[in-house]
């Protein structure tokens, strides 16, 4: 499998850390020396369908393919408003598409676990052309009164077509339970027989152990990816991590024993913005010349439940 068309689109309202501090108890210092974060992108006037359309329409435009041969759709999305039908479902007609699709919850590591199913159903045949679109809405599940999670967070949209060819070398995906270090949850609706008084909480994270379980994975997948495949860091071109917090890529960075400049981002712009991180740096770098045809990439997620994705892949360029 190989990646032939990117997008990317972030909402128009930009919020800095001194916004922040006008309604929260917070600082531009706090937040700038703990995550690396300055700005972030925040949904207003759009909706999160607007963004992941703009993102996949630009990905089907730089791949050539047509809508109509684009044979599956798959959507990482953690929570939107609806909850039925899928954000795919909602996405196809706009797209002109006609083909299957589905949602896929993998926290933070959506994009990567997308990644791996659609190169099964490449090498099985089931598809020929796969539109993945991650699109995430963090902002609207935190607690905006209190500090904790509200600063980490962005809204934005990524998608990719992938199709057969020579790129996607390895995938690397764990899973763990670990509900209590993360959690957003949604009360349902009663019914006659259960009236359990389930609330509503907007998410909630031990930021400390999230922390720790992010470098302590993240290493542990790519040691282990590395290993498998008799290669070492040095082989690797660029790391193109999970945008959740400057530290923590730099806390693996020392780990592999190599230079910063490997380790491009984003979040100082944009904040966390969920499964769609790595596909909006990959779009930006593949488009402003930074990904090298023949580069060698490693993708690294990690995120909520806790599930981790790790992958490597050879870059062909992509004429825009
Ligand atoms: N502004 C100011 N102070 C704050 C803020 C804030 N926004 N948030 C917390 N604090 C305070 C706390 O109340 C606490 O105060 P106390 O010491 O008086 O109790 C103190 O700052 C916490 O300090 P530390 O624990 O030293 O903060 P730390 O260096 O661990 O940084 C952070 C906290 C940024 C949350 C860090 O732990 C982190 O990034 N964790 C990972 C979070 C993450 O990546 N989440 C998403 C992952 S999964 C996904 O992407 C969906």
């Amino acid at each position: 499998m190989k990646i032939t068309g990117t997008g990317s689109a972030l909402p128009e309202k930009v919020v800095t850390n001194d916004m922040l501090a006008g309604f929260l108890d917070t600082s531009d210092s706090w937040i700038t020396s703990r995550t690396g974060i300055r700005t972030r992108h925040l949904l207003s006037t759009e909706t999160l369908t607007d963004l992941a359309l703009k993102a996949a329409n630009a990905a089907i435009a730089s791949s050539g393919v047509q809508p109509e041969d684009i044979d599956y759709l798959i959507c990482s999305n953690v929570a939107n408003s609806y909850v039925s039908p899928s954000l795919g479902s909602i996405l196809l007609a706009p797209l002109g598409l006609c083909c299957p699709t589905f949602d896929l919850n993998g926290a933070c590591a959506g994009l990567v676990y997308s990644l791996d199913i659609a190169d099964s159903f490449l090498k099985t045949g089931r598809a020929k052309n796969i539109l993945i679109v991650a699109a995430e809405e963090p902002s609207r599940f935190c607690n905006w009164h209190e500090r904790e999670t509200s600063v980490l967070f962005g809204d934005g949209a990524a998608a990719l077509v992938v199709t057969e060819g020579e790129g996607f070398k390895d995938f690397l995906l764990t899973a763990d339970t670990h509900t209590e270090v993360l959690y957003y949850k949604r009360s349902l609706e009663e019914t006659p027989y259960d009236r359990l008084d389930e609330k509503t909480e907007p998410l909630v994270m031990n930021g400390r152990e999230v922390f720790r379980l992010a470098v302590t994975s993240c290493i542990d997948d790519i040691d282990k990816i590395l290993e498998k495949n008799n290669m070492s860091g040095h082989d690797i071109d660029l790391y193109l991590l999970h945008q959740a917090n400057f530290r923590i890529i730099e806390s693996i960075r020392q780990h592999l024993e190599q230079p910063r400049e490997k380790f491009p981002t984003n979040m100082q712009n944009y904040g966390n913005t969920s499964s769609a991180s790595i596909g909006i740096l990959i779009d930006e770098l593949s488009r402003t010349g930074q990904l090298k045809d023949g580069a060698t990439l490693l993708l690294s997620a990690f995120g909520g439940g806790f599930v981790t994705g790790a992958a490597i892949l050879k870059w062909s360029q992509i004429n825009y």
